[in-house]
């Protein structure tokens, strides 16, 4: 029978034997560009563990979320003019003015916040499922990175609209490079380029927001995935699929990558679109947790917001900033409350990655951790007075033992033999 196409005329086939068109275009460009091979390598041909969970959605909405804050960037920079008296009204003309551009904006100021969600549960996927334990201490050390320099990108990317509270919030920020003994104060003034925070501080802020870190941030995150594809990815039973091979020597308890975790992840993205377009299009703000009502209002160094605080994604470690009257060592212990996760790989010394094998204390660490954690993220947003600052006290030491005590709850306590292969129920 004659293969028709969809108007019914007959189909032109190329004669037996002869590639396509399409075919030819394709063998060219593999012979000066290994596209096929790069697919076979990374994609098909390689194997991810089968028993993923919804944690290991995160990654790829990371990814996700860095498109979106890089897209919606180049569209805001069209428009945004940075200087003192430019800033503010060039965002409200953005808000106001420009076609969609109030979307565009409120895209990218909840992207700011999706980010620190997703990646924070990225993070906390690692610590249920050891995932930053040897081989992968590389893997989480560049995570680390990313982090560090995801904090910076949107510390200063929060300057930028020159709000009252992007003013006051990059006073206090600058001013705890002025705790470090020596070298402080000189330092503050290096990094502020003018004897306040003013209009030269908001133009180096722009650069750096707009080039130097989101560059940084990409090749970051590329080496982050070079080294994540070099071990490969550990899984909710944290067994090392690469130690069971079949005799085709691909892991047996690996399925390829694509197309299975490839399509696996776009319900992830569906998910996440949906409830990230209900915050862009109902509540932008989010309550002032978002957006904060002091930086609608520009920025004015005689008028000080009534209580200074951060986005709710640095507040955790606001709060043991204020915890501690001393400015000094409250600045030393947020330093320290940041940086400890890079040496959490070799706290942990469980003979069990995952926790579902380990014992009793890792469990009721972890999750007096993550009580700890939120609970400092809601105190860093209230004033810092009476009982708050008692119980950002406390939370801060749960927090602090959390991380003091790993090696020996870690090591001591009985832990669940694990078994020989993944476990995974079909659906
Ligand atoms: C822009 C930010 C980031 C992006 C785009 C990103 C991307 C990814 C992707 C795509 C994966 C593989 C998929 C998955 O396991 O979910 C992954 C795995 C991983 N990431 Fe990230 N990541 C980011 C930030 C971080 C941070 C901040 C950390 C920790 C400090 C981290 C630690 C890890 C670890 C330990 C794994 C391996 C997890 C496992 O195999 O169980 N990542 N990352």
């Amino acid at each position: 029978m004659a293969i028709k196409t969809a108007s019914g005329a007959p189909a032109q086939l190329p004669p037996a034997g002869r590639p396509s068109a399409g075919q030819r275009l394709w063998a060219w460009l593999n012979r000066r560009m290994p596209i096929q091979g790069f697919i076979e390598d990374q994609l098909t041909g390689y194997y991810a563990p089968k028993n993923f969970n919804v944690w290991y959605f995160f990654g790829s909405l990371a990814l996700l979320v860095l498109v979106v804050q890089l897209l919606t960037g180049i569209f805001l920079t069209m428009f945004y003019k940075v200087g003192e008296t430019s800033s503010f009204d060039s965002v409200e003309y953005i808000m106001r003015e420009v076609s969609f551009g109030w979307l565009i904006r409120y895209l990218h100021s909840t992207g700011a916040s999706a980010f620190f969600i997703v990646v924070y549960l990225h993070m906390f996927r690692a610590f249920l499922y050891g995932s930053y334990r040897a081989p992968r201490e590389l893997l989480w050390l560049l995570g680390m990175a990313v982090y560090l320099a995801l904090m910076a990108e949107a510390f200063m990317g929060y300057v930028l609209p020159w709000g009252n509270m992007s003013f006051w919030g990059a006073q206090v920020i600058v001013n705890l490079f002025s705790t470090i003994p020596g070298i402080g104060p000189a330092l503050v003034e290096w990094i502020r380029g003018d004897y306040a925070i003013a209009d030269a501080t908001l133009n180096r802020f722009f650069s750096l927001h707009v080039v130097a870190i989101p560059l940084a941030l990409l090749l970051l995150v590329a080496l982050h995935l070079v080294a994540l594809r070099q071990t490969g990815s550990n899984n909710p039973d944290g067994i090392e699929i690469k130690d069971r091979l079949g005799p085709n020597g691909r892991p047996l308890d690996g399925i390829p990558f694509h197309p299975y975790y490839t399509v696996k992840d776009i319900v992830g993205v569906g998910v996440f679109f949906v409830l990230f377009a209900i915050v862009v299009f109902f509540v932008p703000t989010l309550g002032g947790l978002f957006l904060e009502a002091p930086n609608f209002e520009p920025a004015n160094p005689l008028s000080t917001p009534e209580h200074i605080a951060p986005v709710w994604y640095f507040t955790p470690y606001y709060a043991i900033l204020r915890a501690v009257p001393d400015q000094r060592l409250g600045a030393l212990l947020m330093l320290i409350a940041v940086m400890v996760f890079l040496f959490v790989p070799w706290l942990d010394r469980s003979p069990v990655k995952s926790m579902r094998y380990k014992g009793y204390w890792s469990r009721l660490w972890l999750t007096l951790f993550a009580i700890s954690f939120i609970a400092l993220g809601y105190l860093g947003l209230q004033p810092a007075e009476g009982l708050y600052v008692v119980l950002a006290r406390i939370f801060a030491v749960i927090y602090f033992l959390f991380f003091i005590l790993m090696p020996f709850y870690t090591r001591f306590e009985s832990v669940r033999p694990v078994p020989e292969r993944v476990t995974y129920h079909a659906h």
